[in-house]
């Protein structure tokens, strides 16, 4: 038995190996291998030496035509290195470095219809990426691919947080994280993060999805931990359909020794092209206000009627609200028609610019400019899209003639009305589509129920925010309670580390008294303290930031000021301290400013942090305006004491946070008078 085991394994190495080459990072720290062993192409990763991901298969299911699979060889190879610094109009980090090594591996098919590709591998210190490249050629033109098999063979049954992505009427990312052993998922959606045994931590996703379907990941076998790329359909099932020449999207692999090395992450913007539009000048990130968190009260409605949110005075009442206090917008939902009935059947019925009878959109937008406050004016598509996409140039150019440059997206469904996932081809065309749309008229996106960010606002800097995530809405209507107190220290590691994130915090009234009834324990309700509320703006990275609730809560209240000093828009970003699901310490330097931020939450479980403030200039003298959790502050019992203090602090001195259960902490440094 033990001598047959022996012999097989020795067979098995004297396999002449057809093919090997490597690539290495700068630092020499990880190595992709693509290997052709009996004409199966694979990749594999492994840092310092350790494998991270073993020989994994490559290639493609057609429909009419054979598996690209089987058969391959490695005819060719080209490297290339790059060492660059670049700097993002706006951003976690004002400059992003992109130092990486590149192998190109030309592979050939040995039988009939022989086709060719090339597999283009990019090796980074922080991770690792590669696609897929046809070029044009007589058997690889008109293409519809019904599987792409890629496959992610994880070396060890690491601890993941993940989504599933194959629950039927689920279709979206607004779902709770689940965590424990990768042999545990059927499905998941990426970023996909997990911790291996060895501790290193790795983010499976994909950058520059351009005209191609989201990768999920699926298994063939439960309890396996191999996964495969898989595509998310279009109507009728097909995944992609194309024409030489082609290229897929990245598959990448970020990889961290610590989890606070994970953020801010830049891999997939280093591996999407560079900026195509002529002038980022009319791009602001700005926080804003909105006539938004009553309807999801329920004190007011988007459809018409006496509690219609969007009116002309109530939209007037919300800019000087916004004016007086520095936002730089608001947002109106539920000002044009379509909304009456039964507004995700009726999808056909949105008109993008038919405004209510009581919502008179040119004068809003005429006050709104004598305030200095921009409108975001609010597209929800319901997944309509032909309905959307009719009326796109007519809406975009009234939004133009009136000054108006910032719209809000929405596409809440699971499938289109047209049949495709939320996730196919056909959507991510969509969503591309829009943005550049918007950029021709100069109009900022933040999309919700979008496709999951790849690095697309590296090359089109108006595409802001997007939701995709269960954020602060849930926490008014959700039926499960809201969002638990874990949740956005899981978010941090997850998918905040695709792209920034419309979360919409700041909610004080935690227990939504206004919803107009006091609300029963299982009721759903905030569950953090205030000065969690506050810490979120530094955690939850957003060039579009919302401050969420009514004016009404916020009078009166002296921790909305720190809502009123938060910047949206960084130089630098340095994560203190993390642990997934559990606390997240992140401190934030102002584009342009001397002036930090830091934000400290944690879960269910009080936390102290002593935080050492050396990332201050040396010798310059700061004040911190601490907004800390109050005496006896609990997210359950008591959430709402904060205990706002002042100190003068240097480089030299270190701040003591003590952050209740459910808890945070916001300070703003700023340089003393
Ligand atoms: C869901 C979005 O996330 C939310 O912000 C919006 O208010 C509603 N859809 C209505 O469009
Ligand atoms: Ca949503």
């Amino acid at each position: 038995m033990t001598i047959l085991r022996t012999a097989l394994l020795l067979a098995a190495l004297a396999t002449p190996l057809q093919g090997q080459v490597r690539v290495a990072s700068p630092d020499g720290r990880n190595t992709v291998t693509v290997a052709v062993r009996d004409g199966r192409l694979t990749w594999s990763l492994d840092r310092d030496g350790h494998p991270l991901i073993l020989p994994s298969l490559l290639g493609f299911e057609f429909r009419g035509a054979p598996t690209l699979r089987d058969s391959l060889r490695i005819a060719d190879t080209t490297r290339a290195s790059h060492d660059e610094w670049w700097t993002q109009p706006w951003g976690e980090v004002a400059r992003v470095h992109d130092h990486h090594n590149e192998l190109a591996v030309s592979v050939e098919e040995m039988k009939a219809p022989n086709r060719r590709f090339i597999l283009r591998v990019r090796a980074f210190d922080d991770g690792i990426g590669f696609r897929y490249e046809f070029p044009d050629q007589p058997n690889l033109r008109d293409f519809a691919i019904s599987d792409e098999l890629t496959e992610f063979a994880f070396a060890d049954n690491a601890h993941a947080w993940w989504l599933p992505s194959n629950r039927p009427r689920m279709d979206r990312s607004e779902m709770l994280f689940s965590s424990g052993p990768l042999s545990v998922p059927d499905s998941i959606q990426t970023p996909l993060t997990m911790v291996m045994s060895t501790g290193t931590y790795m983010v499976v996703h994909e950058a520059d999805l351009e005209d191609y379907a989201r990768m999920n990941l699926g298994k063939r076998r439960m309890e396996d931990r191999t996964f495969q790329a898989a595509l998310a359909p279009m109507a009728g099932g097909l995944k992609v359909t194309g024409r030489t020449p082609f290229q897929t999207p990245w598959r990448t692999v970020q990889v961290a020794d610590h989890a606070t090395q994970l953020a801010p992450s830049v891999l997939g913007l280093n591996l999407n092209p560079p900026n195509v539009l002529p002038s980022t000048d009319w791009i602001h990130p700005m926080k804003y206000v909105g006539i938004w968190w009553g309807m999801h009260l329920g004190v007011q409605t988007w459809s018409s009627g006496p509690r219609h949110g969007a009116t002309t005075a109530n939209a007037k009442r919300m800019i000087d609200f916004a004016a007086a206090n520095g936002f730089g917008g608001v947002l109106i939902e539920g000002w044009n028609t379509g909304w009456d009935g039964d507004w995700i059947a009726n999808r056909q019925a949105f008109s993008f610019t038919q405004a209510y009878p009581d919502y008179d959109l040119a004068e809003v937008a005429r006050y709104a400019h004598a305030h200095n406050v921009r409108l975001i004016v609010h597209n929800e598509t319901s997944g309509g899209i032909q309905n959307y996409e009719r009326q796109m140039d007519s809406a975009y150019t009234l939004y133009r003639s009136l000054g108006l440059d910032a719209i809000k997206t929405g596409y809440v469904t699971d499938t289109t009305g047209e049949g495709h996932s939320h996730w196919s081809q056909f959507m991510v065309r969509h969503y591309r589509h829009v943005i550049e749309e918007a950029a021709r008229y100069g109009i900022m996106v933040d999309a919700h129920e979008p496709i999951h960010d790849t690095g697309e606002r590296r090359t089109y800097p108006n595409m802001m925010s997007r939701e995709g995530a269960r954020g602060q809405e849930y926490n008014a209507w959700s039926g499960d309670g809201g969002n638990p107190p874990e949740h956005e220290t899981i978010l941090f590691f997850t998918r905040l580390l695709d792209g920034p994130m419309d979360f919409t915090p700041g909610i004080f009234d935690i227990l939504e008294r206004s919803a107009g009834h006091a609300r029963e324990p299982w009721e759903p309700r905030v569950r953090t303290t205030i000065a969690k509320q506050l810490a979120l703006y530094v955690v939850i990275y957003s060039p579009l930031q919302m401050a969420a609730d009514l004016p009404e809560n916020y009078e009166g209240q002296p921790a909305f000021q720190f809502i009123r000093d938060v910047a949206v828009d960084w130089d630098t970003t340095r994560v203190i301290a993390g642990s997934i699901g559990d606390y997240v310490v992140v401190a934030r330097r102002e584009r342009g400013g001397q002036t930090w931020f830091l934000g400290a939450i944690t879960d269910e479980q009080a936390r102290t942090f002593d935080v050492p403030l050396s990332f201050l200039t040396p010798g310059r003298r700061y004040t911190a305006d601490i907004y800390a959790d109050g005496p006896g502050a609990n997210w359950l019992t008591n959430p709402f004491p904060v205990a706002i203090t002042h100190r003068a602090v240097t480089s030299a001195s270190r701040l003591h946070l003590v952050l209740a259960p459910g808890g945070g902490q916001a300070i703003r440094i700023h340089p003393a008078q």
